[in-house]
């Protein structure tokens, strides 16, 4: 087979190993792919999200099957227009990417079926919202933005003064384009935060392993909100107990809820939950792979990826039995000085070399290859990987990695893990 998938960032790296491992695939391509992704797959310069160029793509190349990996062409229909065109496909329909791509609409399927969630009330006019903060008088309140926002639409102000700035920038200035013309606010939840991706094909529903994200870009979950600062699978908050009550109340109902609404959804499909003192309950839905959540759950997947997404595609996926490694993996993202705000790009990375970083994984996110040289061009540019029988192994080999590889600027976080190895330890 030949496997076409759309994206250039650390996820699409991770996905596109894990392809390469399949016995059935002979080469895989990706558009725009990035610096590090051209020595695995041949990279062919369409955005990822021009639907008419990929469709296009996909003939003149003769892909067997596309994956389609970010948010915004799996919601503008890019599934739609690759299947219409006869191409196998990994991802959901437009009518299903909603699930991600309006919160109102997800806010609102989770209250219709009964599945646990922050409590919530929709605007589509800042006096409004305004008004209800001021009455309410809870702080820290959450504001989400409706639409796409990078993983940014979301802010949680401490007081009236900062609820009123966030709503400026989102509804009237419109930072976020059409994406704030309406807001959900809702109640500020407590506990610590699970990522589950979940294979379905909308008859059975088969979650990964567990992972914890660190979102803010500073050391004890300090400074701005960013993509992801690194991850660590397995998640130590995730027990069975917690799984078992996520099957029951979150991951089935989802799945049936969509079917009733007539949008099955195919796919990967990400749960963001916190564990709060009440129970489980849904932050958000992502319609595709985490990002770098996908950069430590598919390095312990042992199951051949393509025998999933053809299961998926056929919709037996039940009769599948998928296998993961009890081994523990961590991602640090080195990202470029400045990231979440402006960063520089073009500058030279170092340390790569093969040979230096045995039993570790560079996914490469926001690399170039300029004149010959790996350069930056992102704001996350590297997530260093490594595989451990314990947590604690995996993190000491990521970090000693991090310490080889230098570009001026660089900045990580030097605490990814330590939150979980402290679950670990109670
Ligand atoms: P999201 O983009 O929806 O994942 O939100 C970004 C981050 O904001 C989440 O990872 C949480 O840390 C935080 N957050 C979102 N919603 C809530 C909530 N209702 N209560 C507390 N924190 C939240
Ligand atoms: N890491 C969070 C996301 O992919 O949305």
């Amino acid at each position: 087979m030949k496997v076409l998938v759309v994206g250039g960032g650390g996820r699409e790296h991770a996905l596109i190993r894990k392809i390469k491992e399949s016995k059935k695939v002979d080469s895989v391509a990706c558009c725009p792919g990035n610096g590090g992704i051209s020595y695995d797959a041949e990279c062919y310069n369409v955005s990822a999200t021009d639907i008419d160029g990929v469709v296009n793509l996909a003939k003149e190349i003769k892909a067997d099957f596309v994956v389609v990996a970010p948010d915004d062409p799996l919601v503008a229909g890019m599934v739609d227009a690759l299947n219409d065109a006869g191409f196998k496909t990994f991802g959901p329909k437009a009518n299903a990417a909603i699930i991600e791509g309006s919160k109102v609409f997800s806010k609102d399927l989770m209250l219709k079926y009964n599945i646990p969630t922050a409590e919530y009330k929709v605007f589509d006019n800042p006096q409004d919202v305004l008004e209800y903060i001021k009455e309410k008088n809870e702080f820290p309140t959450v504001i989400k933005a409706d639409g796409l926002a990078l993983g940014k639409g979301v802010i949680i102000p401490e007081s009236l003064e900062e609820a009123e700035k966030g709503v400026k920038e989102i509804m009237e200035d419109k930072i976020f384009g059409e994406s704030g013309n309406n807001v959900v606010v809702e109640e500020f939840l407590t506990g610590p935060e699970v990522s589950v991706l979940a294979f379905t094909d909308g008859k059975c529903v088969k979650p990964m392993v567990s992972s914890m994200d660190h979102k803010r870009a500073l050391d004890g979950d300090k400074g701005l909100n960013t993509g992801g600062m690194g991850t660590v699978s397995p998640n130590p908050y995730y027990t069975d107990e917690v799984a078992k009550e996520c099957m029951e109340k979150i991951f089935i109902p989802t799945i049936e809820a969509m079917n009733k609404e007539g949008r099955t959804f195919k796919g990967c499909l990400y749960f963001g939950l916190m564990i709060t003192p009440k129970g489980p309950k849904v932050i958000e839905y992502n319609c595709r792979f985490g990002d770098p959540e996908t950069q430590v759950v598919l390095p312990r997947l042992k199951t051949d990826i393509m025998d999933i997404f053809e299961a998926i595609n056929n919709e037996t996926l039940a009769d599948l039995d998928i296998e993961w490694s009890d081994d523990a993996c961590t991602c640090v993202i080195m990202a470029s000085g400045g990231y979440p705000k402006s960063y520089p790009k073009g500058i030279e990375i170092t340390g790569l070399e093969s040979g230096q970083l045995d039993g570790v994984t560079v996914y490469h996110a926001g690399t170039a290859i300029e004149d010959g040289k790996l350069v930056t061009s992102g704001g996350r540019v590297l997530g260093v990987t490594a595989l451990g029988k314990t947590l604690d192994e995996a993190l000491d080999k990521s970090y000693k990695a991090v310490e080889k590889i230098t570009f001026e600027g660089a900045h990580y976080r030097k605490d990814i893990g330590q939150r979980a190895l402290k679950a670990l330890d109670k």
